[in-house]
């Protein structure tokens, strides 16, 4: 191989296919059939980057010979050569992918820029082609570097709410199998409401993290067995704003924050920090009320026993529309999420 790029002149007349040769040879490799036939095996054994074709061949046509090229080798430029009384044929074979025609006798210089024009215009897609694999490659490892950012990023995001949640336990101790309940509760409830996978396990997440504030709630209030007097209430009731701040400093915790500041909203207004009412309340929060509601009266607590089943569904009715959002209450009964 000599590195020079490879003419096939396939015609069936000797002189004129012995003067193509003459005139490619000092640029470029030249091969030469005598007829399509040929012309075609020599394409398989050796693809050309460029055919010099005859249109009037008597073992097969020029233009049957062109589709044939194209179909098998599209990448292969064909340059027609034409005697005056096939032209209308030839200007029809260009239709089929030819660059271009030649009338016999050509002319050397004709031929040789014609030639040129055809290796040029593949040269060109060549190094199209290898830039556009180049950029695939790229976008290749573009896409593995990005789906280990995320994984990455998820860890992190998963250790985070880890940290926050051992944080809250070792504080209270009522907390630590309450907030997992209440994600499991509020994974459950998200599904069934039909959210997307990516919501619902967010919303688990941020169940998980929920009463977070209460790091900064004074620990004996937390603690205590008998009643709350108003001012122990008023310090509780700030663990949602607390767990807010503690959370707007994480960036990936932006929808837990959410859920951590409003899951105290009632449906008709009168809950706090904020007194949101209905829809105004995100929809995260909603869900996370109620699964934080159900596992309460799951407990037993320093003033009362746990409540059966029956019970806690009839006060979730009660409470739907008032303090819960019916559509959750709805589908935690008709999916028995209580069991
Ligand atoms: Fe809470």
């Amino acid at each position: 191989m000599n590195g020079k790029e490879k003419v096939l002149v396939i015609d069936d007349e000797l002189m004129p296919r012995y003067s193509m040769q003459q005139v490619l040879k000092d640029r470029y490799s030249v091969l030469t059939a005598t007829g399509g036939i040929e012309g075609l095996e020599s394409l398989e054994n050796e693809p050309p980057d460029l055919v010099v074709l005859d249109i009037k061949m008597p073992d097969m046509d020029g233009v049957t010979v062109l589709r044939e090229i194209k179909k098998r080798h599209p990448d292969i430029e064909v340059v027609l050569l034409t005697a005056y009384a096939s032209i209308e044929s030839a200007r029809d074979a260009v239709r089929f992918g030819a660059i271009d025609y030649l009338m016999k006798p050509f002319d050397k210089d004709d031929l040789l820029n014609v030639v040129e024009r055809g290796l040029k215009k593949k040269r060109e897609r060549e190094i199209r082609r290898l830039e556009h694999e180049e950029l695939l490659g790229k976008t290749g490892i573009l896409e593995r570097q990005i789906v280990e950012v995320k994984q990455n990023l998820m860890m992190s995001y998963e250790g985070t709410v880890k940290a926050l949640l051992l944080a809250i336990d070792a504080k209270d101790q009522y907390t630590a199998g309450h907030s997992e309940h209440v994600a499991r509760l509020s994974h459950a409830i998200g599904e069934a409401m039909g959210l997307p996978e990516e919501a619902v396990e967010s919303l688990r997440q941020s169940a998980l993290i929920h009463d977070i504030g209460k790091i900064g709630v004074d620990e004996t209030i937390l603690k205590k067995r008998g009643p709350l007097i108003d001012e122990e209430f008023k310090e509780i009731r700030r663990h949602p704003e607390i767990g807010g701040r503690i959370v707007s400093a994480i960036p990936f915790l932006e929808e837990a924050t959410m859920v951590i500041v409003y899951h105290h909203e009632k449906f008709n207004g009168t809950g706090f920090p904020a007194g949101l009412k209905g829809e105004e309340i995100p929809p995260m929060a909603r869900i996370v009320t109620v699964a934080d509601a159900i596992d309460a009266m799951m407990r037993d607590r320093p003033y009362r026993k746990r409540l059966p089943a029956d019970k806690i569904l009839s006060e979730l009715l009660e409470g739907s529309g008032t303090q819960f959002d019916p559509a959750v209450v709805d589908i935690v009964i008709k999916k028995g999420l209580i069991v």
